[in-house]
């Protein structure tokens, strides 16, 4: 028994999709969580696999967690430090998260190796070398890391690379560390100040979130707060992009555009007609063929990768040759094999595309081989002749949040359908 969407291609959308809090923020906000000593809430929480697994894992620590409509409670008061190694750890990547949490909590994390999307090799080298230079020992033994200190004090650290988990999970473990923490070449996407945010509200002492220096200056606890999620700028820019390729007008609401601005002026260079408000977009019918684009993925403020894959979708349907460069995951194309066997026109190299445009798509049984792959999928799915099946969507339900039905809502033919 699988389930599985079907879409019916060729349908115009309109109308108003609201976006949900953001998926990669809320998987740090849960982790966070536990270094409080009192109950903590968190509003805004979309309704994705990955929270479940969470709370799943939660529970594990004897930490309660209350679901109210898109609101956890989430209450540590009684946590236990136990080993994380069931099933629920390996189904997401931001289980690693526990491992700065539980480290800057406890001094001592037993945790299974994360999971998550294969995108490519996704080493942690960077994690674990912040937790040692912060004072810890790290070893790895049949699949699992044991993470300890006696203390941890404050230091400064230099991120070879700008990473987002890294730069996390380094704030989770040294929030409350003896001293000055200080993370050089620290990430900067808008996940990491919303986690800032959120441990400022329990009492941390983090300043420079945003930008590429954070300092943290260690607490000796973490209370309780109220913080809502930040809107989920990937999410955002899957609604924009399919609405530039199918939508007549189409208003994504509960967004913040400034987060998506490499993607909206990729967009508008290409010819897709996008009315920019506060908090919102409205998306029209384009008064032509979209124009093919280059684009190089980088980290935050640069283009996101996690949108490459859906905007892929839509250069098919551009007049011209694009090219995809990811040079955050050099491997993130598989989406590419299925577009073609849906007949998309693309040459791949080494870490590029070349995509040939316009090209009729056709629908096919295609797999969402990881999240975003899913969602570019369902964007070729809605653009394409006839019926796409796309199998393995389980990675679309661990990071959107029933996206079959906001897309019904605006007039997509998309049903969820168990198959044998
Ligand atoms: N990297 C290392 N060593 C490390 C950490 C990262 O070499 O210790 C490399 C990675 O292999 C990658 C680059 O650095 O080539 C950037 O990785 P980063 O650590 O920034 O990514 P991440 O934290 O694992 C998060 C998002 C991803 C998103 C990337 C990049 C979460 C849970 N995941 O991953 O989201 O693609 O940042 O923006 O926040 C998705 O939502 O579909 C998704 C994959």
């Amino acid at each position: 028994m699988e389930e599985v969407f079907r879409i019916e291609g060729g349908h115009r959308l309109v109308g108003d999709v609201e976006i949900s809090g953001s998926k990669n923020a809320t998987v740090a906000l849960i982790p966070a969580a536990v270094l409080a000593n009192a109950p903590v809430t968190i509003a805004g929480v979309p309704d994705i696999m990955d929270v479940d697994n969470l709370s799943a894992i939660l529970r594990e620590l004897n930490v309660s967690v209350t679901e109210k409509t898109s609101h956890l409670i989430i209450d540590p008061t009684h946590m236990r430090n136990v080993d994380l190694v069931s099933d629920a750890v390996t189904k997401l990547r931001a289980s690693y998260y526990f491992m700065g949490a539980l480290l800057g909590k406890y001094g001592y994390v037993r945790i299974k190796m994360p999971g998550g999307c294969y995108l490519g090799p996704r080493p942690i080298d960077l994690h674990l070398k912040g937790f040692e230079a912060l004072g810890a020992s790290v070893d790895y033994e049949k699949g699992c890391y044991t993470i300890k200190a006696d203390h941890l004090w404050g230091t400064k650290i230099f991120l070879d690379i700008a990473s987002v988990g890294a730069t996390i999970n380094i704030m989770l473990a040294a929030v409350c560390a003896e001293g000055r923490t200080t993370i050089e070449n620290a990430a900067k996407e808008p996940e990491i100040i919303d986690v800032a945010t959120f441990l400022n509200k329990m009492g941390a002492d983090i300043h420079g979130a945003g930008t590429n220096v954070i300092v943290i200056d260690g607490v000796q606890t973490l209370s309780g707060c109220v913080h809502e999620i930040i809107p989920d700028r990937i999410e955002a820019g899957t609604f924009v992009i399919l609405s530039a390729a199918m939508g007549d007008d189409v208003r994504i609401t509960n967004i913040i555009p400034q987060h998506i601005e490499a993607l909206t002026s990729k967009l508008t260079e290409m010819g897709a007609d996008l009315d920019i408000r506060v908090d919102s977009i409205l998306v029209h019918r384009p008064r032509s063929i979209l124009k093919a684009t280059d684009i190089v993925t980088r980290p935050y403020p640069g283009f996101a990768t996690d949108l490459q894959q859906p905007l892929t979708a839509v250069l098919t349907q551009a007049d011209g040759i694009s090219q995809v460069k990811d040079t955050v995951y050099k491997e993130r194309f598989k989406h590419c094999l299925e577009l073609q066997r849906m007949g998309a026109d693309i040459e791949l190299g080494d870490g590029v595309a070349a995509i040939k445009g316009p090209t009729r798509l056709y629908g096919d049984k295609v797999t969402a081989t990881d999240l975003r792959c899913g969602a570019c999928l369902i964007i070729a799915g809605l653009v394409a002749d006839g019926v796409t099946e796309i199998h393995d969507i389980y990675h679309i339900d661990r990071g959107y949040g029933k996206i079959d039905e906001k897309l019904r809502k605006i007039g997509a033919t998309i049903v969820r359908e168990v198959i044998a």
